[in-house]
């Protein structure tokens, strides 16, 4: 029996934890025990609670309460508080997910202790390191020892930074060993779609009908942060629902209703417009309902990309670049960035095209199950 501990924070890492526990639970319980941190980088119940609840992942084992900060405040209070329990509990090998100041600083306290760090998500790349997670990914990839991609692009990236494809056993920090092994959301959103279909009052509290409303999230540092961006995301958004006659829905996280708050006129000419419907952060299984049935998404969330994608849905990406660079080339994805022309330009093109392609490019749905394999594999 192997011990591995899982170290999550963000609202994302939570949904991502789901896949691999659910594997971990059901097919390798005499073979992994799995443990968990809750760095406690999302603390609201509508951003951390309400996923364990949802999917299913246990209750974590340890929770650090770290709440929010600067960027050093708050991965520095989470290194403290990993490295303390990595030392008392001895696990065979830590995993981690994505690019949060959670994964980031789960990586520096394990490498340095010499436990091995298994990545999950690595390898994606934005080419921006200006942003916060280009910096965390980076960071984390280059102290893995497992690193599991979940696109041929993450392999690519990783390869041209001087990984090498072909290593041999044993693994380690200075030999590591990476893999294109699709992506565990893709897992997740095969399982959990049906249950998705229980959830059908999210459209009726907010009066959509299926196939007759966009959904849009806004929530990356550089878009609420900038004013002049948010206000040309908000501003497409009223030209569109004025153009198209449709409604936007836009479940709102945290950060950015602080910032809407603090902009009175921006936010007043939103609630002046009835057809723009500013919802609370909603649970993993809602967000499925509204992708599922809406015409268009709108996002500058890596997850929501893909997940539109998924279920057949064209994506605005609020972005200039995006990691998920397979949805772009298909041209189920147009990058708009936060420009109102772009946006607008973008909304015409998916309105009126009937053909768009949804290739297989994010694995079968069995990325848990191949990651727990290779991890016994290698991890003693
Ligand atoms: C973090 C990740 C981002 C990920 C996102 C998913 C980093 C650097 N960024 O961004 O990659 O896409 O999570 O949601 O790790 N807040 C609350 N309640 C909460 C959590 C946050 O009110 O439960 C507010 C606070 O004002 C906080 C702000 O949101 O300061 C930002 O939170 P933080 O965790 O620093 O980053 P996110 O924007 O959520």
């Amino acid at each position: 029996m192997i011990k591995i501990i899982t170290i999550i924070g963000a609202r994302p890492q939570i949904i991502k934890a789901a896949a691999l526990s659910r594997v971990i639970r059901n097919n390798f319980a005499d073979k992994i025990q799995e443990k968990i941190i809750h760095t406690g980088q999302h603390y609201d119940e509508n951003m951390s609670q309400v996923f364990f609840n949802e999917l299913g992942v246990p209750t974590p084992d340890f929770n650090l309460n770290t709440g929010s900060g600067s960027h050093g405040e708050q991965t520095g209070d989470m290194i403290r508080g990993i490295e303390k329990i990595l030392i008392a509990e001895k696990p065979n090998a830590i995993v981690v997910y994505g690019d949060t100041n959670s994964t980031l600083a789960a990586a520096i306290a394990a490498s340095k202790i010499h436990i091995p760090v298994i990545h999950i998500e690595a390898g994606l790349r934005s080419f921006n390191k200006q942003m916060p997670e280009e910096l965390n990914r980076i960071l984390c990839d280059q102290v893995s020892t497992l690193l599991f991609c979940p696109t041929k692009s993450g392999t690519k990236n990783l390869l041209q930074e001087g990984f090498k494809e072909h290593n041999s056993a044993p693994y380690s920090i200075d030999n590591p060993k990476i893999y294109h092994c699709g992506d565990i959301m893709y897992d997740n959103s095969i399982y959990f779609s049906e249950l998705a279909e229980k959830k059908m009052s999210i459209l009726k509290n907010s009066e959509l009908q299926p196939n007759e409303y966009i959904l849009a999230t806004v929530h990356r540092n550089n878009n609420t942060d900038d004013t002049t961006r948010l206000t040309a995301i908000f501003s497409a958004m009223k030209k569109i629902v004025e153009m198209k006659k449709i409604k936007i829905v836009i479940p709102l996280h945290p950060r950015t209703l602080k910032q809407l708050s603090n902009n009175e006129a921006l936010y007043n000419s939103i609630r002046a417009t009835p057809a723009i419907k500013i919802i609370p952060p909603v649970s993993f299984l809602e967000i499925i309902c509204l992708e599922k049935n809406a015409s268009l998404v709108m996002t500058d969330s890596g997850g929501l990309q893909k997940e539109a994608f998924y279920f057949k849905k064209p994506c605005i990406i609020l972005r200039s670049e995006t990691e998920w660079v397979e949805l772009v080339e298909c041209g189920a994805a147009i990058m708009a960035d936060a420009n109102e022309e772009k946006i607008l330009t973008a909304v015409n093109h998916f309105f009126n095209t009937k053909n768009i392609l949804f290739p297989a490019i994010f694995g079968d749905g069995k990325a848990a199950e191949f990651i727990c394999e290779e991890i016994l594999k290698y991890i003693h």
